[in-house]
């Protein structure tokens, strides 16, 4: 088992690629703390992973709130000692608007959750884990924080923030034993279209969106990028730091 005895703190576990990640990970003998808004979802991943003997650990909250998003990592630390290991999986994605469009509302959320969620874990996380000599940061991005096509303003500023975060992070703790990488999923059969109303789509910058998804080579399932997060956080990747991965199956070769 490539994770016995790790903690790791997982948001948006609830679904898609953070819920695969969960399982896998309580697989290879990590104990598990998860979160999510939506608690429904959230004690369906809970009690899959208790079903094949997992330890788990879930946590209903929104990670663009601080206090919520800070109870994850202390639930780790108050339950099972520290934390070895974060996934800032949580986002939201934006109605396609672009800079000419965009409202208060929609950018105010998208940063909450893609951002500032990631930024208050971290936050959190990182001091215990330089207390006990290190630990591994994983963040979800997109194709949309490498380039300007995949989505409106908001989601494509946060993703690229997000990267922004991740190679900091890389750089600054690098003596203390902390790796800190993001993966750029491209198209992956998940839930995330449930984060936006569909009938608020921006028109013309759906259009020029759709010109971005007509290059999609590949759809992936949420397990081949919990397969890239395991990797990631293992032993196995332990020169791996700063790097910004891309699981889109080419589409950023296009
Ligand atoms: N699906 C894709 O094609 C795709 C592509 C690139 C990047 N991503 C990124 O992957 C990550 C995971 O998304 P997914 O596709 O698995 O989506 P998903 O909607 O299937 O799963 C995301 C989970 O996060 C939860 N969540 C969302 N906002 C939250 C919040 N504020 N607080 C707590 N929980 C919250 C949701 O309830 C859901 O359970 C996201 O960061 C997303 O931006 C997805």
């Amino acid at each position: 088992m490539k994770l016995n005895g790790k903690i790791a703190v997982i948001t948006g576990g609830g679904a898609g690629m953070g819920r695969e990640t969960a399982i896998l990970f309580a697989k290879e003998g990590a104990k598990v703390v998860i979160g999510d808004w939506n608690e429904k979802t959230l004690k369906e991943t809970v009690d899959l992973i208790r079903s094949t003997g997992g330890e788990v650990t879930g946590l209903k909250g929104n990670v663009a709130v601080q206090a919520e998003a800070e109870s994850l990592v202390d639930t780790a630390i108050q339950t099972y000692g520290r934390v070895d290991i974060l996934v800032n999986n949580a986002g939201v994605m934006d109605n396609n608007q672009g800079a000419g469009e965009v409202s208060n509302e929609m950018w105010e959320r998208v940063m909450g959750v893609n951002v500032n969620g990631p930024l208050y874990l971290s936050r959190r996380a990182i001091p215990n884990m330089v207390e006990n000599g290190g630990g591994v940061i994983v963040n979800i991005a997109s194709v949309a924080g490498m380039g300007g096509g995949a989505a409106g303003v908001a989601y494509t500023a946060s993703k690229h923030a997000l990267i922004g975060m991740t190679r900091n992070t890389a750089w600054r703790y690098v003596h203390e034993g902390i790796r800190c990488n993001a993966i750029a999923a491209g198209a992956v059969e998940t839930s995330i279209a449930a984060s936006i109303d569909p009938t608020k789509m921006d028109p013309k910058g759906t259009e020029r969106a759709q010109a971005y998804y007509g290059l999609i080579p590949a759809q992936l399932k949420p397990i081949d990028i919990a397969n890239l997060v395991l990797f990631l956080v293992s032993d196995d990747a332990r020169y791996i730091n700063g790097a910004i991965i891309p699981a889109d199956g080419g589409w950023l070769a296009a």
